[in-house]
């Protein structure tokens, strides 16, 4: 009897260990070891990097979608909103109110509401048209019908969004099926379904997903906190990343949040070494199959799906339920999370569990009750740990991103697996632990849902949208920036005509220089350089040894207001006297210099060594200079000081000062720009189109004095509020009205009138106005240039507020950069257009199909601002597609130009004595016989050729 009962006793153990050893081998795919989550982690990285890169993003399948969300809440977001909340187990609406300041706190109010499957998977309207029911009935409930509150609208599904109230469906997940909402914008879905109802309207501000609601919601309460993490129905990511990482979104400076969409990883196949056959099998199963591989092994919706399938195959092999598979275990869903975080509670005792799995309809035995719960394990375990070798991937990024070697962050957490489920947490957090060992992260739950944070993003985005609308007429859309092109190219040909330049705004004025440096120029110079931000005087000496060379000796000047507003004998007394310490400095006192005099304002020329100033600009306002000869005026000052001589022998702008500097290194240079305190343009003309100077042959430098754009009432379109402000302000009203959109002794002033005027609606500062900022000119253009840098920037936005004594919250700097590139993007869209007129010009002139040409440029603001040169660059380039333009960037002033005009003028001096015979004559004549080089063309230009 003994015997039979140890053999009966074996029999059993031995079935035992042959059901334990198959229920293993089911089970062993879900065992990952730490090498295949580290292999996950890093195919996950390699993902991440494609979904950034413009290249790869098309075929990425983590598709990290831009949002419009570039930075995280403050404590200054203040008002009333409304928030919809759909996608995850409920759908929710909101309202909250939110108070900033020191007593600043989220007060909400919701009502749930359901969505029936019919509804789920109906047509895109009855959808839409039963969210809006669903908002009717809680606006009635909290009796708000009549406020038009802002929306934000929390969708918890892949969108591709443009801008922060524009998101276009990329495609279905989770439950959702509703037909004719892919490839469509979810915001105008909703505004049409409200207007179908015609019974009250809102202002839809912002589409958020939930991750991002997520991290917005945690980011109130710790400002540390960078990434939104959902373990739900779905599952995805969101955090912030750098804007120069993120290729497919325009400009370098701050951060953007990124909705990762990871749900999608793995949709190419990269990790089907580790999706098991029930895998495969639930994602048959499901609404979308062939995507979401990632999201369909980690998520609440799947994982019991996940369980009922090993579950099947199980009882197939009649470990399981006593071989019989019921009706129960063929429903879909049955498992849903709550369940399996239920069985998988430690304290639960199995009687319990055999209780739940009786809910489900499943007549289990206390055997049977362990498998399940042991199942239900691994599966959860393998989710948990795939989450976090997820997560560990993006914290590795953000550590990256910081440059530092240990990195803090806090990653919001929401999602009902994460939160109802006994083990799930843990497992994920020690898997982060154990994959990013340099990064100490804390994870955060969300205690309000995504509703929140929707409402902080709708609280900011109002704001940036208020601020926008102001700015709104600064932004140019490139038709309007071609339409300035070709009034422009008008407004050349008006100047360049002898009938309509006399009533002309952009005066086009012949400089009489022929040509840019051909190499033979020699000699020993002093160059004058009057203008721009500096009083320059250098000595310039130019050899000729085996190869040209050039030796330069400068020395800045002061010339204070007083002197620039005070009479013209003074300035140019001062201006002799400046000259005459640097001859002393030089020891050049007794040799009489040939002189090159870059004065960088609007002169008529008739001849080189003249130039009658037309009016002052800038900062410039000296008596009795307009109408008179700047050289004539020069020469008397030294002549009345007597302790030097000197010869002017030409006076050029300093547009033409930087071409002939570019000139210098480059043959082909043939425009001259200069983007500084002032703005201005010079080129090679065609003779035979410069109607105010005799002879057709050849060419000759144009000084455009574009500044003057606009003058006539031409721009006004595009003038706004703080263009006439600044106007009205200024030295020379009504003057030079394209300059003073465009340069730098304007662009500060711009920002600060608009500053001034947004605080003072209460978009910036809450209101709060500070003497500084009322102060004219405390804003200056290098702050621009600062605040737009694309690190340190909105540290720089916060220092020089500071020192105006407002004291600016995060979202204050965020405002006050983007206000700063609107106004800087405005000016190089501005020159772009009017470049492309001149570009457009030299084009026809040569009759080629395509131009290539180098614009010589100069002028602090080009140099200084960070970003100015690669806009106006991108621009031109976009307007003047048939173009190939080098910008050479003038190194030495135009100084070295100026030397450069001096030396052919004083070459041909020297020798014009022994020439003989009429200008004019010699002109033809010589283009004629084709005898007539650039250096007879300057005499004959210069009046040194004498019958
Ligand atoms: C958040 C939200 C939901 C979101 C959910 C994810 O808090 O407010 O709308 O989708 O969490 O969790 P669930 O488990 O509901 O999908
Ligand atoms: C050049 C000159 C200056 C000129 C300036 C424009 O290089 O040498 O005299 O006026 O650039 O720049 P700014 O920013 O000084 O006005
Ligand atoms: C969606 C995501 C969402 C996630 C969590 C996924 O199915 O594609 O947009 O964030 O679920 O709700
Ligand atoms: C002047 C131009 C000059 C430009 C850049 C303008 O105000 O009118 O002559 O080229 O500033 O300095």
């Amino acid at each position: 009897q003994v015997s039979a009962q140890i053999l009966a006793f074996f029999t059993v153990a031995r079935r035992l260990a042959a059901q334990r050893k198959e229920i293993d081998a089911v089970l062993e795919p879900f065992l990952l070891s730490p090498e295949t989550l580290r292999e996950v982690k890093n195919k996950m990285r390699t993902e991440l990097e494609y979904g950034l890169k413009r290249e790869t993003q098309g075929s990425a399948t983590v598709k990290m979608l831009p949002t419009y969300v570039c930075g995280t809440p403050d404590g200054t977001e203040k008002g009333k909103f409304l928030a919809l909340d759909l996608g995850g187990t409920n759908f929710r609406v909101l309202l909250v109110k939110i108070r900033s300041g020191r007593r600043k706190s989220v007060r909400m109010y919701n009502k749930i509401f359901a969505i029936p499957l019919e509804i789920m998977q109906g047509t895109g309207e009855e959808l839409f048209d039963h969210i809006v029911h669903c908002i009717a009935d809680f606006l009635e409930y909290m009796g708000i019908k009549g406020a038009r509150l802002p929306l934000g609208f929390t969708f918890s599904f892949p969108c591709k969004q443009a801008s922060i109230d524009k998101g276009t469906l990329v495609g279905w997940t989770k439950g959702f099926k509703a037909t004719d909402c892919e490839g469509e914008d979810v915001v105008d879905m909703l505004r049409e379904a409200i207007k179908r109802r015609n019974e009250f309207d809102l202002d839809i501000v912002a589409v958020v997903n939930d991750t991002v609601g997520t991290m917005m919601t945690c980011g109130y309460e710790d400002p540390n906190c960078e990434i939104g993490l959902i373990a739900g129905t779905g599952s995805n990511v969101c955090y912030m990343e750098d804007m120069k990482n993120i290729e497919i979104v325009e400009g370098n400076e701050g951060k953007m949040c990124i909705n990762t969409e990871w749900g999608g990883f793995g949709d190419n196949g990269c990790i089907d070494n580790i999706r098991t056959e029930y895998d495969k099998e639930v994602d048959e199963g499901s609404l979308n199959p062939g995507k979401q591989r990632y999201e369909k092994m980690t998520s609440g919706m799947y994982l019991g799906e996940i369980v009922r399938q090993i579950l099947i195959d199980l009882t197939k092999r009649g470990l399981l339920f006593r071989g019989q598979i019921s009706e129960s275990l063929r429903k879909r869903g049955i498992f849903e999370t709550k369940f399996l975080s239920q069985i998988e509670s430690d304290r639960l005792a199995l009687l319990q569990v055999r209780q739940i799995l009786q809910q489900l309809g499943l007549d289990s035995t206390c055997e049977d009750s362990i498998i399940v719960k042991e199942v239900c394990g691994a599966v959860s375990r393998r989710a948990a740990q795939l989450c976090g070798a997820g997560l560990a991937a993006i914290v590795e990024k953000k550590r990256e991103n910081r440059g530092v070697e240990h990195l803090q962050i806090t990653v919001g957490v929401d999602g009902t697996l994460y939160k109802l489920h006994p083990h799930f947490s843990r497992v994920l957090q020690e898997t982060v632990k154990e994959l990013a060992p340099w990064c100490d992260v804390t994870f955060m739950l969300s205690e309000d849902g995504s509703g929140k944070g929707a409402a902080l993003i709708t609280a900011v985005a109002k704001r940036l949208r208020n601020i926008d609308k102001y700015l709104y007429a600064m932004r140019l859309s490139d038709e309007t920036l071609i339409d300035i092109m070709a009034r422009f190219r008008r407004e050349m040909k008006n100047g360049l005509s002898r009938d309509f330049n006399p009533t002309a705004t952009v005066k086009m004025l012949p400089t009489f220089v022929r040509s840019i440096p051909d190499g033979s120029e020699k000699g020993d110079f002093i160059a004058l350089d009057l203008g721009g931000s500096y009083f320059r005087i250098l000595r310039v000496k130019v050899s000729h040894e085996k190869k040209q060379t050039v030796q330069m000796e400068s020395e800045i000047y002061n010339t204070p207001e007083d002197i620039m507003h005070g009479s013209g004998t003074r300035l140019f007394d001062h201006v002799a006297e400046c000259l005459g310490d640097f001859m002393e400095k030089q020891q050049i006192k007794d040799k009489k210099l040939p002189v090159g005099f870059t004065f960088s304002f609007p002169c008529r020329q008739s001849k080189l060594d003249e130039g009658v100033l037309i009016t002052w600009t800038k900062r410039f306002k000296a008596s009795g200079v307009e109408g008179a000869d700047v050289v004539k005026l020069l020469n008397r000052a030294i002549k009345k000081r007597g302790d030097y001589d000197a010869d002017i022998m030409a006076v050029v702008n300093d547009t033409v000062g930087t071409m002939m500097t570019c000139g210098f290194d480059d043959q082909r240079c043939e425009v001259g720009l200069i983007i500084g305190t002032g703005t201005n343009a010079c080129y090679m003309e065609e003779m035979r189109h410069i109607d105010l100077v005799e002879g057709d042959e050849g060419r000759m430098c144009i000084n455009t004095e574009w500044g003057a754009f606009g003058d006539d009432g031409s721009l006004e379109d595009i003038r706004t509020e703080f263009d006439r402000e600044i106007d009205r302000g200024s030295l020379n009203p009504g003057k030079q009205l394209f300059e003073k959109m465009v340069s730098g002794l304007y662009m500060g002033e711009l920002v600060r009138l608009i500053l001034v005027k947004m605080a003072k609606e209460g978009l910036l500062f809450e209101g709060r106005i500070t003497p500084e900022l009322l102060t004219k000119g405390k804003f200056e253009t290098k702050h621009v240039s600062a605040i737009e840098k694309s690190k340190e920037g909105l540290s720089k936005a916060k220092d020089i507020l500071t020192r105006l004594g407002v004291e600016p919250s995060h979202e204050d700097c965020v405002a006050v950069q983007h206000v700063c590139t609107i106004v800087s993007f405005r000016s190089a869209n501005l020159v772009a257009a009017t470049l492309g007129a001149i570009l457009c010009q030299l084009r026809d002139n040569k009759g080629v199909g395509r131009l290539r040409t180098t614009v010589g440029v100069d002028g602090s603001l080009y140099k200084m601002h960070p970003q100015y040169a690669r806009r106006l660059h991108k621009t031109t380039r976009r307007l003047v597609p048939d173009s190939d333009v080098r910008f050479l960037l003038s190194e030495s002033g135009s100084g070295k130009g100026a030397a450069m005009v001096t030396a052919v003028a004083y070459r041909l001096m020297s020798s014009s004595q022994t020439q003989l015979c009429t200008c004019v004559a010699i002109n033809t004549l010589g283009h004629l016989l084709g005898i007539m080089g650039p250096e007879l063309q300057h005499a004959a230009a210069l009046g040194h050729l004498t019958v």
